[in-house]
Order: structure tokens, then sequence, then C-alpha cells
């Protein structure tokens, strides 16, 4: 071969190295068939754990409301923030106030990357229980999803200890004192209250022994069990057949073949409200008969449209308001009341008037009901609907549970003072 024709090779091959790069990762072109959007959903490693196509219902924004993803991509910000803030950090009682002063005084973006850790874990911590409160409300929880509803209940759990063992970490005021009622709260338990008590502070009182343990938990345990189960969770949405939905009206799939297409789209859009963000240009007539689109792109743009809502949001809160930062543990001057972190004030509260029966008998009967539910509700009727009316006593009771609850935390946000008395918050 000829220098000119080796030269001529080298340069064909460099001007073409950034195409040959590219679909060395990315197998396939932009998709413009339905082959190749079924292709790009199971050949991509990030976009496999998609179906190749989802029931349209999954797609109604009105109906799931995003919370599971919010969820998720809560946990995502919480991890990358939570990383960097990591290289800051060390869980030492003499040092722990002092980086955090750092972070705000010296580190650039120090307080900013603060503020959103912060306020992603309270916004995961709301954000899951209405995810709870969707899925219950829409009979989601039933057969054959009541595993992965237990599994919710354990991610509900892990999501409140994570955010309970990150709230000591700054090492001031508000961390010690919350995290002083909140573990005595466990020392309520009978018989096992104090030893479940001196296993999380690995001492009797809060000290270095209980920044370390909650430390630990707080960066490696928990984020590894929650992503444990996140995985399973998502696992368990395909091999259940995908989200809930409404029963198809009987026979709907033969008439289906058997009217016009745009009649049965008529018929659909009656049954499941379709809105018009569903039905976007990349939605084919040819989805149509068994009511299902392509996962690439419908589904793969919605969450991209959820996930820069939810960074959008983060970001937003994270420049308004600051992550609060009071003065340096004072273990001689508790404040007056000293309240649990909010999500633990309906606790709180409950503990004022019976300190087992607040404290553990009832949260823990409350629980066993949660984990229960799906195994003592048989009613199959209902499912795929917000409210369905045959779910009205299911519905009423699960309403009342929550109103009392955020009746408690609100009364203990806002209505207790000194002593724990009631004070009149204008
Ligand atoms: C870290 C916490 C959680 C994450 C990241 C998460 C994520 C998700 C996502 C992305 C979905 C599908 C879309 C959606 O419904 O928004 C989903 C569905 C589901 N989740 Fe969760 N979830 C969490 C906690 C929970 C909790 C606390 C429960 C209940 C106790 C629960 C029970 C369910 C069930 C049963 C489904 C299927 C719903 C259906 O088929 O309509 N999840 N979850």
């Amino acid at each position: 071969m000829s220098q000119a024709t080796k030269e001529a090779g080298l340069w064909t091959a460099v001007k073409e190295l950034p195409g040959n790069f590219w679909s060395s990762i990315f197998r396939n072109p932009l998709p413009s068939s339905d082959l190749e959007r079924a292709s790009t959903s199971f050949t991509n490693f990030f976009l496999h754990i998609h179906p190749v196509k989802v029931h349209r219902n999954t797609l109604r924004p009105i109906y799931t409301l995003g919370l599971g993803l919010i969820s998720f991509f809560l946990f995502l910000i919480l991890m990358v923030t939570g990383i960097l803030l990591m290289f800051y950090y060390v869980p030492s009682t003499t040092q722990a106030y002092d980086r955090m002063l750092d972070l705000r005084g010296s580190v650039a973006f120090g307080t900013f990357l603060r503020n959103m850790h912060r306020w992603s874990a309270h916004g995961m911590v709301a954000v899951v229980f209405l995810h709870m409160c969707r899925v219950f409300l829409t009979g989601a929880y039933k057969k054959p999803r009541e595993f992965n509803w237990v599994l919710g209940v354990g991610l509900l759990l892990v999501t409140l200890f994570l955010s309970f063992t990150g709230y000591l970490l700054p090492w001031d005021q508000l961390a010690f004192w919350a995290i002083t009622v909140g573990t005595s709260i466990a020392g309520y338990a009978p018989l096992v209250g104090q030893q479940i008590k001196f296993l999380l502070l690995g001492d009797a009182t809060v000290g270095q022994e209980a920044l370390l343990r909650f430390y630990v938990l707080h960066v490696a345990v928990l984020p590894a069990t929650l992503m444990l189960l996140i995985g399973v969770h998502f696992w368990r949405i395909r091999k259940d057949g995908g989200l809930s939905r409404p029963e198809e009206p009987a026979n709907l799939a033969v008439r289906v073949t058997a009217v016009p297409v745009e009649k049965a789209v008529e018929e659909k859009k009656r049954t499941y409200g379709l809105v018009g963000f569903v039905r976007g240009p990349f939605t084919k007539i040819g989805n149509i008969p068994d009511n299902s689109v392509y996962s690439w792109p419908n589904l793969l743009m919605a969450e991209l449209f959820v996930f820069v809502l939810t960074v959008a949001a983060i970001l937003t809160l994270s420049l308004l308001f600051h992550a609060p930062l009071e003065e340096p543990v004072n273990v001689m001057h508790p404040p007056n009341p000293a309240k649990a972190p909010w999500y633990f004030l309906g606790l709180q509260e409950m503990v004022s008037y019976s300190a087992f029966w607040g404290g553990i008998g009832i949260p823990t009967v409350f629980v066993l009901l949660l984990l229960l539910a799906p195994y003592l509700d048989r009613n199959p009727r209902g499912v795929g609907r917000w409210f369905a009316r045959e779910r009205l006593l299911a519905n009423t009771i699960f309403i009342t549970l929550v109103v009392v609850k955020v009746i408690f935390i609100v009364i203990g946000a806002f209505f207790r003072g000194p002593n724990w008395s009631f004070v009149s918050p204008w």
C-alpha cells in the first residue's frame, strides 16, 4: 500500500472517529420506526429498566402525580449533594459544627450545597408520604401489588430514619435536642426500650458515639438499604404488570378490532379520561388497540420533564431559603420546648398524652396496619381510579388517619410552647 493511501485511510478514520465512537456506545440510530423504538429501550443500559411499551394510564400525570418519580429524583439529588458534603464534613463533636461554619464561610457554593441537601431531604419525606397516599387512594396496593406496597412501607421507614440520622450531623442546638427528644421516644418501648436507645446512641446520652453511629448509618447503611429497596421496588412494578389501571370495560378488546379506530379512541378517552399530554407527536394511532405506547420517547420524555421540574424546584428553594444553623451544642441549655423534627412532631404530641401509647403502641399498630392493608382489604374492585366509590370505607379510614396525623403535627409545630403547654401562634 502506498504512503498516500495509508495517510488517506488514517485521515478517514480520524474524521469518522466521533461518529464511530458514538455508535459504539449507542448501537441504534435515533429511532424512527416502532421496531427501533422498542430496541432503544432494551439495548440501553439506563433505559432497559423500562418495558418496551407502557399502558397509557401510566403516563397520565393526574393519575400518579409523578410522586414516585419525584421521590426517586430527590434521592438522586441527595446522593450527589451528600457525597460532595462528605468532602468537608468530619463526624466529630469538636469539629462538626466548625465544618458547617466553614461550609458557609469559605467553601464556594457551600451554603447552596447544604441548602439543596436539606430541602431535598425534607421534600423526600413529604413526597414519599404523599406517594403512599396516592397509591392507597387509587387502590394500587391490591393484588398483585401487595408485596410492592410492603416494600414501600419499608422505603417510607428507611426514608424517615435517613432524614432523622442526618438531622444530628450539623451538631448545633437544633440537631442535638431534636435527636435527644427523638431517641428518648424510642426508650419508651417496653422491655427493650433502653437497649434500643443505647444501641442507637452507643452511650446513655447523645454524644460522640451517637454522632459517629448516626454518621455511618446516614452515609452508608441507610442509603445502601434504600438503593436496594428502590431497585426491588422498580423491578416489582414491571413484574406486577406495570402500574395499576382501571379495569378494561368488558369486551372492549374484542370490540376495538370491530369498530373504526377513531371510534375506539373516543371510547378509550371516555374510559381513561386521556389528556392531550399523552397523545404527543410521538404517540402512534397504531398503538391504540392494546392501549399502550412506546416507552421511547413517551415515558422517557415524561420522566425527563419530572426530573427538570424537581431539580428546578430544589434549586429555587435553595436560592430563596437557607438551611437553619443554630448555636453550637450546649448540653446545659435545652431549648424550651425541645422539638423533634417535624415528621416526628405527631409522635411527640402523642407522647405528651401517653409515653407508651403515643410513642410506641399506636405507631406500632399503625405500621402493622399499613403492612397488612393489602392482605386485610380483599375487595378487588376500584383499582386504578382516585377515590373509587367501591372503596369508600377503606379510603375514609385512611383519610381520617392521615388527617389526624397531620393535625397532631400542626399542633406540635405551631401550638406548643414552653413545657409543651398550649400557646397561640398568633
Ligand atoms: C423512596 C421511596 C419510594 C420511591 C423512590 C418510589 C418510587 C416509585 C415509582 C417511580 C413508582 C411508579 C410511578 C409512580 O407511582 O409515581 C412507584 C409505584 C409504586 N409504589 Fe413507590 N416509591 C417509594 C415509596 C413507596 C411507598 C412508601 C409505598 C407504599 C407504602 C409505595 C408503593 C408503591 C406501589 C404499590 C406502586 C405501584 C403503584 C401502581 O401500580 O399504581 N412506594 N413507586
